[in-house]
C-alpha cells in the first residue's frame, strides 16, 4: 500500500497513482460526484452500493473503529515494529482485506464489461498487476494489488465522511454562514441550475468553509516522517539523529491563538487569504506538505464541495436538542473520528 511503502517503490507507486486525479480526470469524474452528489461516497460505493451493498457493508463493519483497530493502527503508525511482530498484527485487517478483494474482482469484471463509470483507478491497478517488471521488483502479488484499491478505500473513504459531517454541523449551528453559503450556491446556478466542475472551483465561500473545517476537523490531526540524514534545527543546538520518527502536531497548530485568533470559532472568513499562513513556514496543511502529500486532495475537496452543493440547495441544516455543542472524539482511532451520532434536522426547502 502507498501509504506505508518507502523510497523507490513508493515513488513508482506514487507516480503511476498520480495521473489518476489529473485535473482532466477529476473533470471526467465530475459528473459521477455529480450524481451521487447527496450520497456523497467515492466511487467505489457508488458501485457496491448498487451492485453488491452486502460486500460493502461488511467492509465498513471490518474496519470500523475498535480497541483492536486502534492498537493496529497506533502500533504501524508509530512504528512500534516489535509489538507488530509480537502481536503477528496485519494492516490492514486480514478479514477486511478478504472481502474488499471480493469488491476488487467485481468492480474490475464491471470495467472489463465497459460498465464501471470510473475505472481510472482499476486501470492503473490492473496494469501494475500486469507489469512484469514491477511484480519482480516491488512482489507485487494479488494481495498487494488489492491492497492499493483498499489504501484509497480508507484513506479517502472516512476522511471525506468525517469532513462532511462536520461541515453540516458547523453549517447548522451558524445559520448565517449557511445562508451565505446557500446564496452563493444558487447564484451560481442561477442559468441552467445545473452544476459544473468550474462552478464548484469557482465557489469562493465554499472553499473558505471547507478550509474552515479541515482546520477544525483536520480528518487526519498529525503527519509523521522518518528523518533520512542528521539535522540541527537552524539557530538552536537540537540535533534530530538519522532514523528518529518525527510528528508533527497538525491540530495543535489549527488551534494555536497566534496563528489562529479565537480558535474555538468558526469563523470561514479568515480563509479569504489561505496564503497568508504559510508565508513565512508552513502553520496550515491539513494535506499534507511535500512529496508525500495527499494524493487525494482535490478530489476529497471536490467531493465534499459537490455534496454541500447539493445538500444546501434542498434542505436547510438545523440543530435539534440531541445535537452535541460541541464534538467530542472517540479514542479508539487516532484519526478524528466523532464518539457519538451527530444528529441534525435536514428541513426540506420549497422547490
Ligand atoms: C478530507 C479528506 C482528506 C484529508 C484531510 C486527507 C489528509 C491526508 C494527509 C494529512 C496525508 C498525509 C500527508 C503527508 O504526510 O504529508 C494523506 C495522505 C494520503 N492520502 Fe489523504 N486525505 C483526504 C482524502 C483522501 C482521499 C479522497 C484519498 C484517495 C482517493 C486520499 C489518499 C491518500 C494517500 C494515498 C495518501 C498517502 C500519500 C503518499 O504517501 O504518497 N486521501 N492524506
Amino acid at each position: 500500500m502507498m501509504l506505508l511503502q518507502k523510497g523507490k517503490e513508493w515513488k513508482e507507486t506514487r507516480e503511476k497513482f498520480t495521473t489518476a486525479f489529473t485535473s482532466s480526470k477529476l473533470r471526467q469524474m465530475f459528473p459521477v460526484l455529480d450524481s451521487y452528489g447527496e450520497k456523497t461516497f467515492v466511487g467505489i460505493e457508488a458501485y457496491s452500493l448498487e451492485e453488491d451493498s452486502e460486500v460493502y457493508w461488511k467492509i465498513k463493519a471490518a474496519i470500523a473503529p475498535t480497541y483492536e483497530s486502534g492498537v493496529r493502527g497506533i502500533c504501524y503508525f508509530f512504528k512500534l515494529q516489535t509489538l507488530v511482530e509480537w502481536m503477528k498484527l496485519t494492516f490492514p485487517q486480514r478479514a477486511a482485506l478478504d472481502y474488499f478483494a471480493d469488491a476488487f474482482q467485481h468492480l474490475v469484471k464491471l470495467c472489463q464489461e465497459g460498465n464501471g463509470k470510473i475505472s481510472n483507478l482499476i486501470d492503473i491497478v490492473s496494469s501494475l498487476k500486469n507489469n512484469d517488471n514491477y511484480i519482480k521488483k516491488y512482489a507485487y502479488g494479488d494481495r498487494k494489488a488489492v491492497g492499493q484499491p483498499f489504501m484509497f478505500f480508507i484513506a479517502g473513504e472516512n476522511t471525506i465522511i468525517m469532513s462532511l459531517a462536520y461541515t453540516l454541523y458547523e453549517l447548522a449551528k451558524h445559520r448565517r454562514v449557511q445562508s451565505k453559503l446557500r446564496d452563493e450556491i444558487r447564484e451560481a446556478t442561477l442559468d441552467d441550475g445545473a452544476f459544473t466542475y468550474e462552478k464548484i472551483l469557482g465557489m469562493k465561500y465554499m472553499e473558505m468553509v471547507v478550509q474552515e473545517i479541515m482546520r477544525m476537523y483536520p480528518p487526519l490531526p498529525f503527519l509523521d516522517r522518518e528523518c533520512t540524514k542528521d539535522y540541527t534545527i537552524r539557530g538552536t543546538d537540537v540535533t534530530i539523529s538519522k532514523g528518529t520518527q518525527v510528528y508533527v502536531p497538525m491540530l495543535g497548530f489549527n488551534f494555536d491563538k497566534n496563528i489562529f485568533p479565537e480558535p474555538e470559532k468558526f469563523i470561514p472568513e479568515r480563509f479569504a487569504n489561505k496564503s497568508q499562513y504559510n508565508q513565512n513556514g508552513m502553520r496550515f496543511f491539513p494535506f499534507g506538505e511535500g512529496p508525500r502529500i495527499c494524493i487525494g486532495e482535490r478530489f476529497a475537496l471536490l467531493d465534499i464541495k459537490v455534496a454541500v452543493a447539493h445538500i444546501l440547495t434542498n434542505f436547510e441544516l438545523e440543530p435539534l436538542p440531541d445535537t452535541p455543542k460541541k464534538v467530542e472524539y472517540t479514542p479508539l482511532v487516532f484519526s478524528l473520528v466523532p464518539k457519538g451520532p451527530i444528529i441534525l434536522n435536514f428541513k426540506p426547502l420549497a422547490a
